[in-house]
């Protein structure tokens, strides 16, 4: 008993430093906990020393241009890839599958944006760890600003990065009015959630209704959306070029800096953190059901990035 009350000393004084912004509060965290919505995201054992463990041991996504050819987040990114596409079409984990969960749930130009792509991002890199045995894996980025030409990976004819489909070729470079540093601190320097999140809607109304574009969605996001073509062009199926992985990645990377390298809160409206969504699948290609509330905790618990603190 004694050892669980300084264990949970321990966790809250790392939820201060980290997970404020967040706004998870203890209450809220300890609700979570209770009702078990941590489960799915860590291992049994006791509660607070498994929270801690995780914290402390989250993986670690990187920028793909410093991956080498036999870096294991490259090789498994492929070779997952490879392995969705070679399930049958029914399954729900299959490369095709899961773009459809895309083309027919993906919310945009609302707040639900950034929590929803944030969930389809954790689901996938899951189902990767999962199909490959890779329990180390993390999914790289695409980071634009820095490398604003397609890194040369995705242009290798035989691998599964490949899309023939793409405008952009290798030597295509997007313009920094869309993805250049300037434009990141103005993003950054927006420290209200409702207008750098996208606008919102009411809980009641259905998750594609369109509200407005925050500056990361309407700007970097989009512009690279169409920058790259084909595939990436239509928001529907954009998931079918390897590329969209790593794109979102790089929005989640800057959600993340906003809210824990910065300390920019969240909004705490419980028609944001309170709504639910069911469209997703597990590890195993089994549906699950979770809020916007959880999510909140993944870059807490599950991964952070190679150049944020
Ligand atoms: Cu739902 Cu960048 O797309």
């Amino acid at each position: 008993m004694r050892q669980s009350i300084a264990l949970r000393e321990e966790l809250f004084e790392a939820l201060d430093a980290e997970a404020r912004p967040l706004q998870i509060s203890r209450r809220v965290f300890l609700q979570l906990t209770a009702a078990g919505a941590l489960a799915s995201l860590l291992p049994g054992c006791q509660v607070f020393q498994a929270i801690l463990d995780a914290i402390r041991n989250r993986r670690v996504r990187k920028d793909i241009s410093t991956l080498s050819a036999s870096d294991p987040d490259l090789v498994t990114f492929k070779s997952a890839i490879a392995m969705m596409k070679a399930l049958p079409s029914g399954n729900t984990r299959n490369w095709l599958s899961q773009a459809n969960i895309h083309a027919n749930f993906c919310p945009h130009g609302n707040w639900l944006f950034l929590p929803w792509h944030r969930a389809y991002l954790y689901r996938f890199e899951e189902i990767c760890r999962e199909l490959t045995g890779s329990t180390t894996f993390a999914l790289p980025y695409w980071n634009w600003t820095k490398n604003p030409q397609i890194p040369a990976v995705f242009f290798d004819t035989t691998s599964p990065l490949y899309d023939s489909a793409r405008a952009a070729g290798p030597s295509s470079t997007i313009s920094t009015s869309f993805t250049g540093q300037p434009v990141i601190d103005g993003i950054m320097a927006q420290g209200n959630f409702l207008l750098f999140g996208s606008g919102s809607i009411s809980a009641s109304a259905g998750q594609r209704t369109p509200s407005s574009y925050g500056p990361l969605e309407g700007n970097p996001h989009n512009a690279v959306h169409g920058f790259v073509g084909g595939d990436m062009g239509a928001v529907s199926l954009s998931p079918r070029d390897p590329i969209f992985w790593t794109h979102h990645n790089m929005i989640e990377r800057i959600w993340v800096d906003w809210n824990m390298k910065r300390g920019n809160p969240n909004t705490n409206d419980s028609a944001w953190t309170q709504r639910r969504f069911t469209e997703f699948y597990d590890r195993a290609g089994n549906p699950v059901s979770f809020t916007v509330s959880e999510m909140a905790l993944y870059p807490l618990l599950t991964y952070k990035y190679d150049d944020l603190p």
